[in-house]
């Protein structure tokens, strides 16, 4: 199960220490991913607004032919173009899904944002309706942490 403190409380330690957003985007991937066996596939995307594209900064799960989403395309995409997140509990009633792997039936996307997106969290599951509200607000707690560190470097 997903405990959204002691990761926020891990993350802040790598801050502490020193380490920049790279490390902490890779150590929230895999400890979200080893969290939940409801998680099949976890990524990162990170938004480059000169592109208006989200470009997948690390994940683990299958490989993913989508390693650019651009704003408005996609499950991922749209959560960027309309500043919300998504929770998608049967892919297959979403026409402007972009699939990744069949066996997906449904996805989350949670938005890593400050003052502006940075990107978000994108979470796919082999069950149908996986996600639930507690979900998002646990991943929000952590995209929330992620983003401190993304805006501390874009300064
Ligand atoms: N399903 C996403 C594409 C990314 S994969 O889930 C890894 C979408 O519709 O944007």
């Amino acid at each position: 199960m997903l405990e959204p403190n002691v990761l926020v409380g891990e993350l802040q330690n790598l801050r502490d220490d020193g380490f920049l957003s790279d490390a902490l985007l890779r150590h929230a991937v895999k400890s979200i991913k080893s969290s939940d066996p409801r998680f099949d596939w976890v990524g990162v995307y990170l938004l480059k607004p000169e592109e208006n594209m989200l470009w997948l900064h690390n994940y683990i799960g299958r490989p993913t032919t989508h390693a650019k989403i651009p704003v408005g395309e996609g499950v991922c995409g749209t959560a960027v173009a309309e500043g919300e997140n998504v929770n998608v509990p049967d892919v297959g009633a979403v026409d402007h899904y972009l699939a990744c792997d069949p066996r997906v039936k449904s996805e989350m996307v949670v938005l890593i944002r400050g003052e502006e997106i940075f990107g978000q969290i994108d979470i796919d599951s082999r069950t149908a309706a996986a996600f639930t509200d507690d979900d998002e607000m646990a991943l929000q707690l952590i995209a929330d942490k992620l983003a401190e560190q993304l805006a501390a470097e874009r300064r």
